[in-house]
């Protein structure tokens, strides 16, 4: 079953053609993050306008890449949720326009769930039930995928997702945007035991995320540095703070794991892509005797091709749309 995908979340225009929710055809992607970086983050409004420009170009391209006309395709996926509003009905709407002029299915499908799916286009066998940690720009959550489409949350921030924590940290040392990639880099020369971050502590949910306090203490320290003249040493500064990201991480999805007797961890999502969580994670898991997965780094950031893995098993578990399909900001990751 061959599956044309659309993602339009964010600031990312992707399309791809996916056969058999396990074999990439083709993936396209037109990144606008160099006129984001501009503004030191994503502005939703150019993000919609740039992919109302990009879509029909980056459609035309995977289906180009993977020899296909709309007549050689089966069906037609679209991320509808969560993401930037005006972003997503870009993509949603496009979908919609293709599906109807070519009478075929329309399958919905949610971002957190594509980024777990990435895995399945690097790991033939990968199959559910496992834990998956997922550490986006807009999300961190600790989920029990039980099957392709049943998901549970043990776990979630409960305010900045790991991403933006990692962003605004590197903003405030003077990193463009997005700033994780560069922390991660910085953060390899220098001393993780250098700054004493606090691990903030979360009442309630054993497994809940809390990043916003560690932001805080990044930018108080910068500034308290400033005010009394006295410089940071900012490797130091990024080792110390991946530490304490990878700590909490690491320690709620292994303590996460333990109890749902998770035999395979999974990461998914942009954060996946740091050197410091892959390391400690793989060496956490190795200890627990625990089976460990994450994407290629081209497919930890937001792309069509998970999409099109995730769109494969909706599809045959009944979750297609009609043409009344909407975009939605918000969408828990067990409802969509
Ligand atoms: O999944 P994604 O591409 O978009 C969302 O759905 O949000 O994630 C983007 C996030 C950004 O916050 C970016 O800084 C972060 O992933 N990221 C990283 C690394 N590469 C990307 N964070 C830490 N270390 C990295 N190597
Ligand atoms: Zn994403």
């Amino acid at each position: 079953m061959k599956i044309l995908a659309i993602e339009t979340s964010c600031d990312e225009t992707a399309a791809a053609v996916v056969e058999d929710g396990r074999k990439i055809l083709s993936s396209v992607i037109a990144s606008q993050v160099e006129e984001h970086k501009i503004y030191g983050g994503v502005v939703p409004e150019i993000a919609s306008r740039r992919h109302a420009e990009a879509i029909s170009g980056v459609v035309r391209e995977a289906l180009n890449q993977a020899g296909l006309s709309l007549k050689g395709l089966d069906a037609i996926a679209v991320t509808h949720a969560p993401g930037l509003i005006g972003a997503l009905l870009v993509g949603v709407n496009f979908a919609k326009g293709l599906a109807l002029s070519s009478g075929l299915p329309l399958i919905p499908v949610h971002h957190l769930r594509s980024h777990i799916a990435a895995n399945y286009l690097e790991y033939p066998e990968l199959k559910p039930p496992f834990l998956c940690l997922v550490v986006s720009g807009g999300h961190s959550h600790i989920v029990y995928v039980s099957d392709y489409t049943s998901f549970k949350v043990l776990g979630k921030t409960r305010d900045d997702a790991a991403g933006e924590c990692y962003d605004k940290a590197a903003r405030a040392m003077g990193m463009p945007y997005p700033g994780g990639v560069y922390l991660d880099k910085m953060a390899r020369e220098g001393n993780p035991e250098a700054y004493r971050l606090p691990h903030p502590k979360v009442e309630g949910s054993k497994y809940d995320f809390s990043f916003s306090g560690l932001k805080t203490a990044v930018i108080n320290l910068l500034h308290n540095a400033k005010q009394k003249g006295e410089t940071i040493n900012t490797a130091d500064l990024c080792a110390s703070f991946q530490k304490t990201v990878v700590d909490i991480l690491v320690q709620n999805t292994l303590s996460a794991a333990k109890e749902c007797n998770a035999e395979k961890i999974v990461l998914a999502g942009g954060v996946s892509a740091n050197s410091a969580l892959r390391a400690r994670m793989a060496q956490a898991c190795s200890e627990s005797g625990l089976q460990l997965y994450y994407p290629p780094l081209s497919l930890c950031g937001d792309n069509a091709a998970m999409v099109g893995s995730q769109a494969y098993y909706e599809f045959f578990a009944g979750n297609t749309a009609g043409l009344d399909l909407n975009a939605r900001a918000t969408m828990p990751i067990e409802s969509a």
